[in-house]
């Protein structure tokens, strides 16, 4: 029987492949270095995971108000004003079923048939399928790679045309680590106004920014059509909590709360728990992660540019790197656009997982989180090297 034709695009992608193709190796017992899960190793804090135990003790586990319960959306608030000095007093939130439901009722709240929305480029991957499941259209802004790819407003201004509607930006991005100043973001704030389009900053990755003053919030902006998605995922190592939120003004979150009372319903009772310890307790805990992932970032940036026909330049944030090898892929017999090949040459050969830029509109490039210990990172190197050498 034939499903709805709104589904036929969502075919598996060429990181599913990759990725079964490692976990069938795993199984084989083939030892694989994984720099392509964007899933943190350290385990989520310890007073969110007793606060998770409590609950489930205390039998908090049922149901609560649709968008959260009030001592976590108080947490969320004082978050943004204790560690981004916002004021918060226009803004609401939603808690939703991690970032990936909150973009998903955010594109079915603003969005219908021959709606235009901007989409950075290389993107994360759900975005377009999302915009497309809403009835829209991922029209794409492109930047440069001087600034890690960043569309600039100027970039995304070329693309707006009498159907766009919405605008999403990503910063720090995955997969390319870039981060927006606040000069470039409040550019692009201004040219949403200006054209009066929404504009959506996905700030999951806003723990993880290495350059001092690099990072400004998008919640810190005035413009009312301007929504804020954040997550546990990233920061807390939270990935399996599956909590996540929006910020923006109070007609929206309102009928964001509509969606979800629909959709998922509240996020989890116990996560949000948990989610709570984790944002009150989040100053002192992100400090020396942040050190630990500044250094892995540079280390294997600078090995990785070792390399013939590599080229890596550190990005300000996130825990990606999306090196070029184009080069790499020439003198290695492929067309320099064939990057899929090379990720699958590197699992199969040397034993190490990255994923393919053209997973994320970026070929060419290889995306690797460099989340393992650095020991295994050393090893991942002298891997690709070993084999890169060997071939050429
Ligand atoms: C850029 C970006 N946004 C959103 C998400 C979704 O995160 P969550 O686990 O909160 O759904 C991810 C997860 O990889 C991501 O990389």
């Amino acid at each position: 029987m034939k499903v709805a034709g709104r589904v036929e695009f969502l075919t598996k992608s060429e990181t599913q492949e990759i990725n079964d193709r490692a976990q069938e190796l795993k199984r084989k017992g083939k030892d694989l270095v994984d720099l392509g899960a964007g899933e943190p190793r350290f385990s989520e804090p310890e007073t969110a995971r007793s606060a998770g135990k409590e609950a489930i003790k205390d039998g908090y586990t049922g149901y609560t108000e649709v968008g959260g319960n009030h001592n976590l959306k108080g947490a969320i608030m004082k978050r943004y004003e204790r560690i981004f000095g916002v004021d918060t007093s226009n803004l609401a939130v939603i808690s939703t079923v991690g970032a990936k439901s909150a973009l998903f009722e955010i594109t079915q709240l603003l969005y219908e048939k021959g709606d235009e929305v901007i989409l950075p480029k290389p993107y994360w991957v759900s975005y377009s399928a999302q915009v497309r499941l809403a009835g829209g259209k991922p029209v794409y802004a492109k930047g440069e790679p001087e600034n890690h790819y960043l569309p600039t407003a100027g970039d995304i201004e070329s693309k707006i045309t009498p159907a766009t509607r919405g605008i999403l930006i990503n910063s720090p991005a995955n997969p390319s680590g870039g981060v927006y100043n606040e000069k470039q973001s409040r550019d692009i704030v201004d040219l949403a106004r200006e054209h009066e389009l929404f504009l959506v900053g996905d700030e999951c990755y806003d723990g993880f920014v290495y350059e001092k003053d690099r990072f400004w919030t998008l919640a810190s902006s005035d413009y009312e059509g301007v929504m804020v998605v954040g997550s546990t995922s990233k920061n807390f190592a939270m990935t399996g909590w599956r909590l996540g939120y929006i910020l923006g003004r109070t007609r929206y979150i309102n009928e964001l709360e509509n969606i979800q009372s629909h959709f998922t319903s509240s996020p989890p009772a116990i996560s949000q728990k948990a989610g709570e310890a984790a944002f009150r307790d989040e100053l002192t805990l992100s400090r020396n992660l942040r050190e630990e992932f500044k250094l892995k970032r540079e280390f294997l940036a600078g090995e990785l540019s070792e390399l013939p026909g590599i080229n890596c330049s550190p990005p300000p944030g996130s825990f990606y790197l999306l090196p070029d090898v184009r080069e790499a892929l020439t003198d290695l017999g492929y067309e320099n656009d064939e990057d899929g090949k090379l990720a699958r040459f590197f699992l199969e050969e040397a034993g190490v997982v990255t994923v393919p830029g053209s997973a994320f509109g970026c070929p060419g490039h290889l995306r690797l989180a460099y989340l393992p210990d650095k020991v295994r990172l050393e090893e991942a190197i002298e891997r690709i090297e070993k084999t890169v050498r060997n071939s050429g």
